[in-house]
């Protein structure tokens, strides 16, 4: 695992979005995985720029996100697939039927699971999976479990991801209640991860899931195990591991 730590929110976004840009040069057909949530709107905002400027061509990208609230139709404003068209798709010239994300209104939850995770693997995978970090230690929202769920699946939100998330919707009455998400081993199987957290609020988790024991009472503990993982955070974000494993960090 590698850290990379920048002084604040908008260098991290700047040193992510450099990333996948780099991706995306070095293979025009990269199949990039995509993350939702306050943290990617920074990269989002640099990709569509440098887009624009000519620097970068998504004709040939596919994307896979992690995941989607059930019960949301892709038109509600608070939906993932809404969140991807507003923020980044429809500002590049990526191809939507290129674009991924599991359906939060199938009726049969296993079965889009199981859909979902041959459609990635008819990708070939995801060639980096872009991904922030909750509260509670989630990725996609894998929440605290008793075991890691290898595939994509529906799961129950935790209460700590509803109140934080509440800033999105009119009340925390309006946040859904399930997800469906990628599973521990869908996002295990990207070639590359790239994890990116920001805000003192990250600090505690960002420590205990990368320098904690590996648990799936913290689903983010589980990166440990895989072989190539970036970590790109600000200042804030890394202060506890600064202060406890700062040889971590240069
Ligand atoms: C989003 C996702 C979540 C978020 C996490 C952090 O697709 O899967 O795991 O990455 O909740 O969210 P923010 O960035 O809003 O702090």
């Amino acid at each position: 695992m590698r850290i990379i730590a920048t002084p604040d929110y908008d260098q991290m976004s700047k040193k992510a979005a450099g990333i996948l840009a780099a991706q995306v040069i070095l293979k025009r057909s990269s199949v990039l995985g995509l993350a939702t949530g306050s943290t990617p709107l920074g990269i989002y905002r640099c990709l569509i720029e440098w887009h624009r400027a000519g620097m970068l061509d998504f004709s040939q990208v596919h994307s896979v996100n992690l995941d989607e609230y059930c019960g949301l139709a892709p038109d509600h404003d608070q939906s993932y697939a809404y969140y991807m068209r507003e923020n980044l798709f429809r500002h590049i010239n990526i191809d939507p039927a290129h674009t991924h994300i599991p359906n939060g209104l199938a009726e049969d939850a296993e079965k889009e699971g199981r859909l979902y995770d041959a459609l990635i693997r008819s990708l070939g995978g995801a060639d980096i999976q872009l991904l922030g970090i909750g509260h509670t230690g989630h990725i996609g929202f894998n929440e605290p479990a008793d075991d890691f769920p290898a595939l994509t699946h529906r799961v129950a939100l935790n209460p700590k991801t509803i109140e934080a998330n509440s800033r999105f919707f009119a009340s925390e009455n309006e946040v859904p209640r399930y997800a469906v998400t990628m599973g521990i081993g869908s996002i295990m199987s990207a070639k590359k991860i790239l994890l990116v957290a920001s805000g003192k609020d990250k600090a505690d988790i960002l420590y205990r899931s990368f320098f904690g024991p590996i648990t799936p009472q913290v689903p983010a503990s589980v990166l440990q195990l895989h072989p190539d993982v970036t970590v790109v955070a600000d200042e804030a974000a890394l202060s506890v591991i600064r202060e406890k494993e700062p040889e971590a960090l240069n």
